[in-house]
């Protein structure tokens, strides 16, 4: 990774595990400084103290972005350095229901993470990066926004959000000479998949996920992980005629009939 055009400090929101701790240990060995955020702890201290024993300068800020103040959180650690990448990284989804039925706070959690949490970042760090007219931003999504599924309303709509915001950006951004790039992610086999129970055996590793979105920061607006067979799976979801027979064919399933099927 360049380290003249996105150095000197990445900031990766959700960098303490799966493809987070990926991007952190890939960027660390090409020489940046890093700003790794997340919820817990363990995690992320182990990986700083990973990275710091390797001779990487890292700093740390344990956050829930469904805080409201959570971006003013983490520019108390990142305004007096200049932070050329932003990798956005979390925002998976772990809980599952009907909208109408889901308790508010889980599905504001869903819009906070991943369409204001999204969006406050690129404005504050793309801005800063346009004005030095040099970075990159990596905003990662899912191949979910490509289309509407029972069960996770909110989730495929702030995919759909964060996909389409990112098209805008990239054309925006580009003309500064800033690089963004929307990571559309397929199953991946991360701890947050693993801790749902989920047969992980035949997903995306998290290092090549992270990988493929390192060497495609300047193929945006959208890079679709995890091969051909997820550029068919977006390609089925983005029909326009039939939409209801799309969906009824090619929506992520609710999780009750994925069990009922296995
Ligand atoms: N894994 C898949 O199969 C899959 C499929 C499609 C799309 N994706 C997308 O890929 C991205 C990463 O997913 P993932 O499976 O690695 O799980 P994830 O739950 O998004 O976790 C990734 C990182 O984000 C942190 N994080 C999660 N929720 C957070 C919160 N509320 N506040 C602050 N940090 C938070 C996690 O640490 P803490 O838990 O300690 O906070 C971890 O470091 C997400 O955007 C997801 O939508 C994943």
């Amino acid at each position: 990774m360049d380290l003249a055009k996105y150095g000197p400090w990445a900031l990766i929101v959700g960098g303490s595990e799966g493809a987070g701790a990926a991007f952190a240990r890939k960027l660390a060995s090409d020489g940046f400084k890093l700003v790794l955020t997340a919820r817990k702890t363990g995690p992320l201290e182990d990986l700083a103290a990973e990275l710091r024993g390797q001779g990487a300068e890292v700093r740390t800020l344990s956050a829930d972005l469904k805080q409201l103040d959570v971006l003013d959180q983490v520019r108390k650690i990142t305004d007096d350095i200049e932070v050329g990448l932003l990798v956005f990284h979390a925002g998976a989804n772990d809980t599952r229901g009907n909208f109408v039925e889901l308790p508010r706070e889980v599905t504001q959690g869903v819009i906070q993470i991943t369409v204001v949490g999204q969006s406050d970042f690129a404005r504050h760090y793309g801005g800063l990066m346009c004005q030095r007219r040099r970075g990159g931003m990596i905003l990662c999504g899912s191949l979910s926004s490509y289309m509407g599924a029972a069960s996770l309303a909110a989730y495929t709509a702030a995919k759909a959000y964060s996909r389409i915001f990112s098209e805008a950006l990239w054309s925006e951004c580009g003309a500064f000479g800033v690089d963004v790039l929307h990571l559309n992610v397929g199953f991946t086999g991360t701890p947050a998949m693993a801790r749902l129970g989920m047969d992980i055996s035949q997903a995306q590793s998290p290092d090549d996920l992270a990988q493929e979105g390192l060497d495609n920061i300047a193929n945006g607006p959208v890079w679709i992980a995890g091969g051909e067979a997820n550029w068919e799976r977006a390609r089925q979801r983005s029909v326009i005629d039939n939409r209801r027979e799309a969906i009824e064919k090619f929506a992520t399933p609710p999780r009750d009939v994925m069990e009922e099927k296995e």
